[in-house]
């Protein structure tokens, strides 16, 4: 399966797994490179010297292309870029913040650059500042996303006209059917995060899987969206967070219910009332945790045999 996508990175399938704090360090990172895809160490969740001994385990763990994944949005960021450089990463995808400032920084390094948007102002921004593909995220994603609330549906489409740089589709996609849908509406490739923090490799609690099984339709909530919005499966403290949203709670007083370490206390001490449970909507589809090579080796074989159904049956040629 050889496209943009693939060659960029030199993997064999056009597959990302999203950086995750608090579930994508070098464990689950490298079970999906070695496995064909894109692993990227979550960088959003470590302080510099915990980015550091992933890096080198990650080095131990694969030969495969591999990246890791900086949300803006944190502290550190500075110091977590130099390790980066310091480190010979060759793979960097931004995200939560003004693609701007850090892409030339990486580029003259020798670093392949990707940025998360979930619009499609910003891809010109990302165009400017030189980035080599675009993550698209639509609203159904987990983790923090935009206030706007555009489908990955919508958003790809709208993306896809107004850039020629590759574009890799996240939130939503968990199975072939789907990442063949977002290949369909013109994406090179797919991000996927929610179906890989529910592996076997990922490093949140086994409690917080067994609540993602758990979560049906309509289990999920894009909430905090004065603050940062994130999607958190229902639990005590998000209908605390809804319950003063609603009637009109300040920023200042959010930011007081939010405090410090939420993400953690519920994704990696396990917390399932008081934590932060981040997992997107297609939560509702996982049933099951599976091994990083089973979830991989499903979407491809489901991917191809309905490419090849539909195909067969339309007039349409892929
Ligand atoms: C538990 C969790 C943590 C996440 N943390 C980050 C992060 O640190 N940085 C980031 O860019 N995106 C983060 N995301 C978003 C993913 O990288 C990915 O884009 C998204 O999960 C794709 O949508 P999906 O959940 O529907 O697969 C997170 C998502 C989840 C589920």
């Amino acid at each position: 399966m050889e496209n943009k996508i693939t060659s960029l990175f030199g993997i064999k399938y056009p597959i990302i797994q999203g950086g995750m704090v608090w579930c994508s360090g070098w464990k689950l990172a490298s079970a999906v490179s070695n496995n064909g895809g894109l692993g990227l160490i979550g960088a959003g969740s470590m302080y510099p010297d915990v980015l550091r001994e992933h890096i080198s385990k990650m080095k131990e763990a694969t030969d495969k292309p591999w990246g890791v994944n900086v949300p803006l949005l944190y502290p550190n960021i500075d110091e977590l870029i130099d390790i980066i450089i310091e480190e010979g990463v060759k793979i960097v995808f931004t995200s939560a913040g003004n693609p701007a400032k850090y892409t030339s920084k990486l580029k003259e390094n020798g670093i392949t650059v990707v940025h998360v948007i979930a619009n499609s102002r910003f891809a010109k921004k990302c165009e400017d500042s030189g980035v080599d593909a675009i993550v698209a995220e639509g609203f159904e994603a987990g983790g923090h996303n935009s206030r706007e609330e555009t489908t990955t549906m919508v958003l790809i489409p709208q993306i896809r006209k107004v850039t020629s740089l590759p574009i890799i589709a996240a939130g939503g996609i968990g199975s072939g059917s789907a990442m063949l849908a977002a290949m369909a509406l013109g994406a090179d490739g797919v991000q996927v995060g929610s179906r890989f923090a529910a592996s076997k490799e990922s490093s949140a609690h086994p409690d917080f899987l067994q609540k993602v099984i758990e979560a049906g339709e309509g289990g999920t909530t894009l909430t905090l969206k004065q603050l940062a919005p994130v999607r958190l499966i229902h639990n005590k403290f998000s209908d605390r967070v809804a319950e003063a949203q609603k009637r009109g709670a300040s920023v200042e007083e959010l930011k007081e219910m939010l405090g410090k370490g939420r993400a953690k206390m519920g994704m990696f001490l396990g917390d399932l009332d008081e934590g932060e449970l981040e997992i997107g909507q297609v939560s509702s589809m996982i049933t099951e945790i599976k091994t990083v090579k089973e979830i991989i080796d499903e979407m491809i074989n489901e991917y191809n045999s309905i490419k090849e159904n539909i195909t067969r049956n339309s007039a349409y040629q892929f």
